[in-house]
């Protein structure tokens, strides 16, 4: 198995573009499955994720291609992929494929509004915390779907005629929950409306591709979205947005290793409470035209409390990165994290660094230390992976990220973008 193979200690200075985001690229994919005409995707980030739903909507009867030429790894436009369902072959998503991905859960939506039938499997991905479906059955109950669970799999079926629009209260903000219902609501008969929805600028990037595609809906961005519902949806050509996560990320990297990036595509709108706290943190933010620029010269960090919360609070993809950050300031930083029960798996590794952190309950408290060391570690989620990465940027010594295949779920040509900037770090295959 690939590793990562990083020795920490140089500033990172330069460019490093932004990818088209992970979590919108995965339901924009997605939206294809409710219409039989084209739907043309730009600036597609190439990732595993993308890769392994790609398989689940080809095995739906999904034509998917990819134009222009296969880039290269010194490329930095996204794809553009265009995917066709122009006929469903299968309304089923064996276990085999929905396992490893949750988001795959979510072709429920669609393949029930369009099929009026679908049998998916319970779903898997990171371990972050038992993530259960009970929104998602509830609210699909809402709009007329009779459901079972069936061996392992959600079995759904919506009424003679399709589905019916209604009002679905979310108990707890779920992006998926939103996306699926959203996406389901836009064939139903009638009006629904969902309340509590989520509104991360990835539900926005999906509404407005729903919108594009003939779909009614009205309160984007706000936690009441109305959506009437139409009889067939058309074709569209929508951009990925840019991903606020991986600008975050970098954001977080920039600032424990010091020096000047311009996180070129970023957008400060999509990330601006974690941009706060990095100010507060001592780190210098700025909007350009070109991107958000980040600075820290020889400026120590200040510990800063964080309470995760939906956007546009904190967001939780986030929290294990500003974890290791935290590790390198002066002082005390209490992180709380609200989102999901079981996301502190990297306290354990960011240990291995020698630093300071104690978890109780849902709240970590991470007294900053005047040096990490670099070890061997090991992570078990995508966002807990990177942290590792932006720890070893600021150890003394070699670091070496074991298990990498998280990384390459969701960050797109990370060690060369790093690379690039000044760090030493590079893939060591296995
Ligand atoms: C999305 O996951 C993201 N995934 C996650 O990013 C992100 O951490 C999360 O939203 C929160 O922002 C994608 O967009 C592909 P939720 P999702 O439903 O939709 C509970 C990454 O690293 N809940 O908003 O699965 C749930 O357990 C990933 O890129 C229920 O209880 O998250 C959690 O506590 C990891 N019942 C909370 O809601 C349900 O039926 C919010 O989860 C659904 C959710």
């Amino acid at each position: 198995m690939d590793r990562i193979r990083i020795v920490g200690g140089n500033e990172l200075n330069g460019e490093i573009p932004i990818s088209g985001a992970k979590n919108a690229a995965l339901p924009l994919m997605i939206a294809s499955l409710l219409t039989d005409e084209p739907l043309v995707l730009n600036n597609v980030p190439r990732l595993a994720d993308v890769k392994q739903l790609e398989r689940i909507l080809e095995n739906h009867g999904v034509d998917i291609a990819v134009h222009g030429r296969r880039l290269t790894d010194d490329d930095e436009a996204g794809q553009q992929m265009t995917f066709t369902a122009q006929t469903i072959v299968d309304t089923c998503a064996p276990y085999e494929l929905v396992s490893t991905m949750r988001a795959s859960f979510w072709v429920i939506g669609p393949l029930l509004a369009r099929e009026h039938e679908a049998r998916v499997s319970l779903p898997g991905g990171c371990a972050i915390g038992t993530r259960p479906v009970d929104f998602f059955i509830s609210g699909l109950k809402q709009l007329g779907a009779e459901i079972d669970i069936d061996e392992g799999y959600v079995v759904a079926r919506a009424p003679k005629g399709g589905l019916i629009g209604g009002t679905v209260n979310l108990p707890k903000v779920s992006v998926g929950a939103t996306h699926t219902i959203m996406m389901a609501a836009t064939l139903a008969r009638g009006t629904t409306v969902i309340e509590n929805a989520a509104m991360e600028p990835e539900i926005t990037n999906v509404a407005e591709c729903l919108v594009a595609m003939g779909a009614k809906i009205t309160g984007i961005g706000t936690r009441t979205l109305t959506i009437e519902g139409v009889d067939r949806l058309h074709g569209a050509t929508v951009d990925v947005i840019p991903d606020r996560i991986e600008t975050g990320t970098f954001a977080m990297a920039s600032a424990m290793a010091g020096g000047n990036v311009l996180l070129r595509g970023g957008r400060v709108e999509h990330l601006q409470s974690a941009l706060d706290i990095l100010g507060q943190a001592g780190v210098d933010i700025a909007q350009e035209e070109g991107g958000i620029r980040v600075q820290r010269n020889g400026n120590g960090l200040q510990a800063v409390d964080v309470d995760i919360d939906p956007f546009p609070g904190f967001p939780t993809d986030l929290q294990a990165q500003y974890m290791a950050l935290m590790t390198r300031s002066t002082g005390v930083a209490n992180i709380r994290e609200t989102i999901f029960e079981n996301r502190f798996m990297h306290v354990a590794e960011l240990a291995r660094f020698g630093a300071d952190i104690r978890v109780e309950g849902q709240v970590a408290t991470v007294t900053g230390v005047p040096e990490l060391r670099g070890a061997q570690v090991m992570a078990t989620d995508l966002r807990a992976s990177v942290s590792l990465v932006i720890a070893g940027l600021a150890a003394t010594g070699e670091t070496m990220v074991n298990r990498i295949y998280h990384l390459d779920r969701g960050f797109e040509r990370l060690e060369e973008k790093l690379r690039r900037c000044g760090a030493e770090i590079e893939r060591v295959p296995g």
